[in-house]
């Protein structure tokens, strides 16, 4: 009991895996094949849910149907899951999304994994919470583009949905979104104290992950995102910015070219990468911060040039491809 209270905390509150690890891997291997911990129920700390929408069965069963109704677009021709696809880590394989009458957006569609444990939502942070958020791409003229009320007049034809409301929709739509999550990566397996979960090589990606590569400082927890917003660069060529980010939000000049940072698991499924869908594979990232992101004014300090190793870039790519677990949705 002790082991998995420690377990639990430190996942919580530090990035810095592999110091536990050795304290823990003996114990946890030995509890692990006893059957005494789960193999992945504490790699994530208690969803937080906001109680004026507490999660219920109905309302994600609710929202799981409406997330795949046609009916919210404009034409009928869109749901959620056509950009946020499942096969596909809840997010598709464009550059930049694609939404009704094949109107181009500005931005790459991100994944839905873990949104439930973040609370501003969007690439710049503009909606405060998930309820705030789920209705946006509906009314959205490039992604889905209909009118809510027409949404609902359609939808009160079908007896399933007597009844709904523009909020009880956000609810369910909410409620759904915050049960979409990627568990038992090999990376879990490796945390609950199985060394084989991790191959030698994603290991020691790993460790040069909370180390010389420092990637932990932005993408740290379970999640492996710190919610927060940062300028990599990615929105700088040529020496003109592309996409305010943040900014254009907050006003505030640091914020230009700040985005926020994305969740890692899945990585291997969401190809491709950035806000802007500008780097095609995890390869190229690992270039990108290598070189020390895209040079401009308001730089990250913690972007800076890298210099590893091939052999070193072969192992990080190895530790982000150990991401990859079983997508789950639907359940509490
Ligand atoms: C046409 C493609 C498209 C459709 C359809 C779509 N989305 Fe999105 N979604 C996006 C894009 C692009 C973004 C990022 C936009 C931005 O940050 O400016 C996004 C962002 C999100 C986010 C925020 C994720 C984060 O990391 O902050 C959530 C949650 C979300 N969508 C849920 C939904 C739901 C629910 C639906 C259906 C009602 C839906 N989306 C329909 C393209 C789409
Ligand atoms: C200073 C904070 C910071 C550090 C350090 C950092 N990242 Fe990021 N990362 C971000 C932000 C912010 C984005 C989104 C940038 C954008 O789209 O403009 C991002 C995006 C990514 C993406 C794309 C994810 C997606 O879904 O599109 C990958 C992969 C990634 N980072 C991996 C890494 C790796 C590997 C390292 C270490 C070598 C690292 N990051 C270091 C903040 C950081």
């Amino acid at each position: 009991m002790e082991v998995s209270y420690e377990h639990r905390m430190e996942a919580l509150i530090l990035p810095r895996w592999h110091r536990r690890l050795t304290r823990l891997s003996a114990a946890g291997f030995l509890l692990a094949a006893a059957g005494s911990i789960s193999l992945h129920a504490q790699r994530y700390g208690t969803l937080p849910v906001p109680p004026a929408n507490p999660l219920t069965p109905e309302k994600i069963a609710l929202g799981k149907k409406l997330f795949s109704d046609p009916r919210l677009s404009g034409d009928g021709s869109l749901t959620c899951a056509s950009c946020h696809d499942p096969a596909h880590g809840f997010a598709d394989h464009r550059a930049v999304s694609t939404g009704i009458l094949g109107r181009t957006g500005d931005r790459n569609v991100p994944t839905l994994l873990g949104r439930g444990y973040g609370a501003l939502q969007f690439w710049d942070g503009r909606a405060a919470s998930l309820e705030e958020q789920v209705t946006q791409p509906i009314s959205n003229p490039l992604e889905m583009g209909a009118a809510m009320d027409t949404v609902l007049s359609r939808l009160h034809a079908d007896p399933a949905y007597t009844g709904l409301t523009a909020e009880s929709l956000a609810e369910a739509l909410a409620s759904y979104v915050r049960t979409i999550r990627s568990v038992d990566a090999g990376f879990d397996r490796y945390m609950s104290g199985l060394p084989n979960g991790l191959s030698d090589l994603a290991r020691e990606g790993l460790r040069l992950f909370e180390d010389k590569a420092r990637c932990y400082i932005c993408h740290g927890g379970d999640l492996f995102t710190d919610e927060a917003f940062h300028n990599t660069g990615v929105s700088w060529k040529e020496g003109a910015l592309r996409d305010e980010g943040r900014a254009r939000i907050t006003g505030k000049k640091y914020h230009k070219g700040a985005f926020k940072t994305p969740t890692l698991r899945e990585i291997a499924n969401t190809a491709p990468y950035m806000h802007d869908g500008s780097i095609a594979t995890i390869e190229e990232v690992i270039e990108f911060y290598d070189r020390g992101g895209n040079p401009n004014p308001f730089l990250d300090e913690n972007i800076v040039p890298l210099h590893l190793s091939a052999a070193e870039k072969q192992a990080l790519a190895a530790f982000l491809r150990a991401l990859s677990g079983s997508v789950r949705d639907g359940t509490p």
